[in-house]
Order: structure tokens, then sequence, then C-alpha cells
């Protein structure tokens, strides 16, 4: 599984197993990456890496200015932990109580320090620039990425294409993904607070009952992506959470509902986002209550470019062989790398680390999540290709 041209990097895929260890023992939360950041900027700058600390709180960038003039790529790793307390017994497990590196983000930030490693090395034959893009809080938004864009990321120097990856438990480790258009959801968060009139359970005629009001409205949002969605745009309600009254024999004066949507096709995420809040308060109306709708913009869809991700494709044949570029489905879930995607062509493409012989099956954001390390080299080798092929031309 492992290529010849791995095999070149082995001393660099030590050390990448050694710091993704590093990392997982002592995670930290989004914008609280204090050490993370730290270690991150002592390393580039011991590689004599030009070294911007504090972008955007705890994120780090490093600029890598090549031998020759010519174009600017960035690479992204994100570096937070998530709230989640460790259930695996192994040396580099958590030292955090309830924080955990439950998503890879270690191994990203790994992959992009090894790759650091070896562009350094070959910094005189590069010809153009690279932006290390190490992003704090992806996992919660409004998330770091946004933030170090308004910070100058893709600016100086100007960045001409983007790319990033995630370590996948879905896939096979020796396994790379890389599919174009849309590949992770925009998700957004709305909130319904319904008011209605308060009172005796066995006196409902004096009262505007705010947990039946709460009823209908769930029962017609439903309604919107069954009868107004063309049902080959994906697109998910779902509403979560569900507040209301005290006790059976009181009729609740207010209703509290929460929920996500999720979509691919801008118009479409609009368009719901407008309709959750007609429908619910017309329901509410209707029913003589009110209804207050807060809609927050979550991450936009993940959109990879054709031409970026067909480039990709070719070095993950080169990398791990045609047989092991396989497809990925697209994903209902969110990424902050899609405000990069927005700025810039690039691909943001998947590393397999699932082994079913060692038992690494634990989905990402579980308790018992961890990958098979060997998918850290294929990422610095994806990366470093990337970067050297694509300032060739
Ligand atoms: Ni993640």
């Amino acid at each position: 599984m492992v290529s010849t041209s791995v095999a070149s990097l082995r001393n660099v895929a030590e050390q990448v197993v050694l710091d993704r260890r590093h990392l997982h023992v002592h995670p930290e939360l989004g914008f609280q990456e204090r050490q993370t950041s730290r270690f991150i900027a002592d390393r580039l700058r011991a590689l004599g890496i030009e070294t911007r600390t504090g972008i955007a709180e705890t994120g780090v960038v490093g600029i890598i200015r090549g031998g020759r003039p010519g174009k600017t790529v960035l690479l992204r790793a994100d570096i937070d932990a998530l709230p989640i307390e460790e259930e695996n017994d192994v040396p580099y497990r958590s030292t955090v109580p309830g924080v955990m590196h439950a998503c890879g983000h270690d191994g990203h930030t790994a992959i992009l320090l090894g790759t650091a490693q070896v562009l350094s090395e070959r910094r005189a034959n590069l010809r153009g620039n690279v932006v290390l893009a190490f992003q704090p809080c992806e996992e919660k938004p409004p998330g770091g990425a946004q933030a170090m864009i308004a910070q100058g990321v893709m600016d100086d120097p100007k960045v001409d294409a983007v790319f990033g990856l995630h370590l996948s438990q879905e896939l096979p480790v020796g396994t790379v993904a890389a599919r174009p258009g849309p590949i992770m959801a925009a998700a957004d968060m709305f909130r319904l607070e319904i008011a209605g009139k308060g009172g005796h359970a066995a006196r409902p005629h004096e009262c505007v009952d705010a947990g039946l009001v709460a009823a209908q409205v769930m029962v017609a949002l439903h309604a919107l992506v069954a009868r107004e969605v063309n049902p080959l745009d994906p697109a998910v309600i779902t509403i979560g959470m569900i507040q209301a009254g005290t006790a059976p024999n009181i009729i609740p004066d207010r209703a509290l509902l929460r929920g996500t949507t999720r979509t691919f096709d801008t118009e479409l995420r609009e368009r719901l986002a407008r309709r959750i809040e007609e429908v619910a308060t017309s329901v509410a109306a209707a029913m003589r209550a009110t209804c207050v709708c807060t809609y927050e913009w979550g991450y936009p869809s993940v959109v990879n470019e054709a031409v970026s991700t067909a480039f990709v494709a070719d070095i993950a044949r080169s990398v791990v062989g045609e047989a092991r570029l396989v497809e990925r489905d697209q994903s209902m879930g969110g990424e902050d790398f899609a405000y990069f995607l927005q700025r810039a062509p690039g691909c943001f493409f998947n590393v397999g680390t699932r082994n079913e012989d060692r038992g690494l099956v634990w989905g990402h954001h579980h308790p018992r999540f961890d990958i098979d390390e060997a998918a850290l080299p294929v990422g610095v080798e994806m990366f470093t290709r990337i970067v050297e092929s694509y300032l060739r031309g």
C-alpha cells in the first residue's frame, strides 16, 4: 500500500506520526488552541519558514517563498479538537478530560507540518509560493476560516488555488477520494419562539396552546422538503429540539423549536430559509399565536472546482494508484473550508484511514475514534505533489 515515492519520505513519515500523537495527547477546543498554535509556530520557525501567529486568535500561517517567482497555492489544516471524553486505551490517549481529537484534525495538522518540512527542503526549486494555513475552530460555527480570510490569509501573497484534506473513517486506509462539485452541505440553524396564552388544561377555550401550535408548525415545516423542493435536489430540515410546558395539566404559553437545514444549492438554501419563516409565522398566526424566527447562517456548501479536482485525482493516481482512487458520496455534513473555495478554485479531498483488521472502524466524533496512521504519509505525499505539480504549471 505504501508506494515507492512514499517510502522516500519515510523519515518525514515517522515525524508525522510522532506529531500526530503529541497533538492527540494535548487536544484543545476551537479558538483555545494555544499550545497547539505554539507547537506549530515553533516547528515552522525551526524550518526557517516565515511564520505569522495570532491569525483569527489561535491560527498560524506559514509562507514558503520559492526560489523563483510564480503562483501561490494555499494548503489548509484545521487544528481544533472536540468536547468528547476519549474511550480509547492507547499510549497517546488524550490527557485533557472531556476533550479529544475525535475528528482527525491532529492528523491534518501533523500532515501539514510534514508537508512544510518536505517543501521547505525543496524551496529553492519551487516556482511560486506556498501558504500553509493552520486554521482554528472548524468544528463550531462561525469557525476560523472566515476570520483567517478576513485577516488577509489569501491576499498577501495573493492565493491562486486552495487545497485541503479530511481523513476519512468511511474509506479504507491507502485510498484517496476526490469528487467534483458540491460535496458537503450548507449547514444552517434556526430557532422558532412561539408565544400563545397559557392557562388551565380544563379551560382550553381561554388559552392559545403554544404546544399545539408548535406541533402544527413542525408538521408544516416538514412539508417544505416533501412538497416544495425538487426531489433531485438534496435538502434536509430537521427539528431536533422541542421545548414546551411544565406540567400535564397546564396549557403552555410558550414553545421553542430548534432545527437545522442542509442544502447544496445556494438558491434553495435561501428559499428554504425564507419559507421556514413564512410558514412558521403564518401557521402560528392562523392559530392566534405569534412566532419569532431566528435563522443562523452556518457554513456554505463545499464546492470543488472541476479542473482542480481532476488535477487532484491525477495526483492521487500517482500516489496510491488508480485502483485506490475511490468514489465518495456527497455528505450533508458541514465544513468551513467552503469559504476558501468561495475565494479561489481548488479541491477538498479525502484520505482513507479505516482499518477493519485493526478494529479502527469507529466514526468521526465517536469517543473511540482512532485512525490508521499509515494514512498520514499518504496525506503528506498528496499535499507535496499537489504543490510541486501545481507550481510547475
Ligand atoms: Ni473534521
